[in-house]
């Protein structure tokens, strides 16, 4: 099943939780968040006490994106707050194996991204160990940018490999994500989406969620209805 996860990093920071409220009543179902250190990426956004705050305004899953570079120091302080799912970078980790094992004995699921220039088959031997796999179809750093489209084939390799090993890890799809590249993002196999922008950018945050899962799920659906 596909679902949703609104990132707040187009949201009004100034009123998380009603974004989040807003976000949920239109078919949110996971809330992402964006964490940027200004090394690793050239933004800054928001920490483990912003998340603290964040578990006490949904029930949801946080789900973290960590785009920092020394994660290690970090995942037990966001474990504390409350996230739920952890993903690292592979660009960002010197031992990727060892923060995906610390991510898991804190009690979250450990997740690996991959920037847009990253081979899916470069994390082919650490597969089993994640949650999901978030395939970045940016560059990261911010919101409001245009899809890259050769995600798409990354999407369906991933497909491929995951059937290959037999594995049950997830697809999340961030950046871009929105009413003209929805369809194609799921049907290349993604079933998590990211959308930032086109939830929070403009009109009503409910709304827009609402009609861009509708989208999504229509687009999974098999022309013949079967
Ligand atoms: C970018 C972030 C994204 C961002 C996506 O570095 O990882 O989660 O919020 O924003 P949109 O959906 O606006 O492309
Ligand atoms: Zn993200």
């Amino acid at each position: 099943m596909v679902e949703l996860a609104p990132s707040i990093l187009s949201a009004d920071f100034s009123r998380l939780a009603d974004e989040i409220a807003a976000a949920e009543r239109g078919g949110g179902t996971v809330i992402h968040v964006d964490v940027m250190d200004g090394h690793f990426v050239p933004n800054i956004t928001i920490g483990p006490p912003v998340v603290a705050s964040l578990r006490k305004a949904t029930k949801l899953p946080l789900d973290c994106h960590l785009m920092i570079e020394n994660c290690d120091e970090f995942i037990p302080a966001f474990a504390d707050a409350g996230a739920n799912w952890v993903s690292v970078h592979y660009e960002a980790c010197r031992h990727l194996h060892r923060s995906l094992e610390l991510i898991a004995s804190h009690g979250m699921k450990p997740a690996v991204v991959l920037n847009p220039a990253t081979r899916v088959t470069l994390i082919r031997d650490i597969l089993p160990m994640v949650h999901h796999v978030l395939i970045m179809s940016v560059n990261p750093g911010f919101g409001g940018q245009r899809f890259i489209e050769f995600s798409l084939d990354k999407i369906r390799k991933l497909v491929e490999l995951r059937q290959e090993l037999g594995l049950t890890f997830r697809i999340e799809v961030d950046g871009g994500v929105a009413h003209d590249t929805v369809a194609r993002v799921v049907q290349a196999g993604a079933d998590l989406l990211v959308a930032g922008n086109a939830v929070f950018g403009s009109g009503n945050a409910e709304q827009n969620a609402r009609a861009l899962l509708q989208a999504a799920r229509q687009a999974g659906v098999p022309a013949d209805g079967s």
